[in-house]
């Protein structure tokens, strides 16, 4: 059979037709989608990324876990009138930790890819126990409760470990530790050492009373932690200037 003559085969037989196409876009396809999930090649490296430490974690969780998501999106778009609200547009470096991604889809409040360090803790406490207190038209239900809720130690490093098989970058030292660094980082300096926790995660970590009850460790700790941290740990400042060096190259 010539070439001209298997062409006239597959434009003869639809079926033969219909499975060679098959075959060839799924050759297309996987060219096309299997360097993606290597995450080297989709996300561009960014300084001052590090994994959640455990208690900011916990927090995570608990965001998840409340569906904060239904109102808020963590997606800055780099569209001036979003630049200008919340600031630097987000990269996708500063999601790749997060499992699953917070980006969300739905924007009843604001964003909150860059709330850390917006708000005092003890704003972002009366903020979470009744909106309406420091917000009057605020349609944001309360979350009290968090105050009163002691959050899991026992199966933190379980949840780490979970994180590492999945990519996230934990070591042996932060996995064994999850449990103590959970207590250090929401009590702080003077009652814990703190040396530890910011050797695994580094000097910049939030560690103190996040919720003023000093006697435990509330789920409010876990989740105010984690909104401090939002949009902080990558080095903003360092993008800049490389785009900008950038655009002069141009
Ligand atoms: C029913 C929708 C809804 C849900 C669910 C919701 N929020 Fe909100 N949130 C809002 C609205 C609306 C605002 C703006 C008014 C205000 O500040 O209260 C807001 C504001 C905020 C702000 C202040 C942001 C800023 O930049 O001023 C934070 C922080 C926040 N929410 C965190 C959370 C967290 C954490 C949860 C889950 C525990 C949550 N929200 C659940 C609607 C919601």
């Amino acid at each position: 059979m010539s070439f001209m003559n298997k062409h006239e085969f597959l434009e003869k037989n639809s079926l033969a037709l219909l499975i060679g196409i098959i075959v060839v876009v799924l050759i297309g396809g996987l060219v096309e989608i299997i360097p993606l999930f290597r995450k080297e090649t989709v996300v561009e490296p960014v300084q001052g990324m590090r994994p959640y430490t455990p208690l900011e974690l916990a927090g995570y969780n608990i965001y998840v876990r409340e569906g904060c998501y239904n109102c808020h999106s963590q997606q800055v778009r780099p569209l001036r009138d979003e630049v200008a609200r919340y600031g630097h547009y987000s990269l996708a470096a500063e999601s790749m930790y997060d499992h699953p991604f917070q980006w969300g889809s739905k924007r009843t409040g604001p964003d909150l890819a860059r709330v850390g360090g917006k708000y005092s803790d003890a704003w972002h406490v009366a903020h979470l126990i009744e909106p309406r207190d420091v917000v009057p038209e605020s349609i944001m239900p309360s979350y009290g409760f968090l105050m009163n809720r002691g959050i899991r130690f026992f199966d933190m490093d379980k949840h780490l470990k979970t994180q590492a098989m999945i990519g996230v970058p934990y070591t042996e030292d932060m996995i064994k530790n999850a449990e103590s660094d959970t207590i250090t980082q929401a009590t702080g300096e003077p009652r814990k050492d703190t040396s530890g926790l910011m050797e695994r995660y580094g000097e910049k970590v939030n560690a103190r009373d996040f919720d003023g009850q000093p006697h435990m460790v509330s789920e409010m700790d876990a989740l105010v932690a984690y909104l401090q941290v939002l949009g902080t740990l990558a080095d903003i400042e360092l993008i800049g200037v490389a785009e900008q060096a950038q655009e002069k190259e141009e």
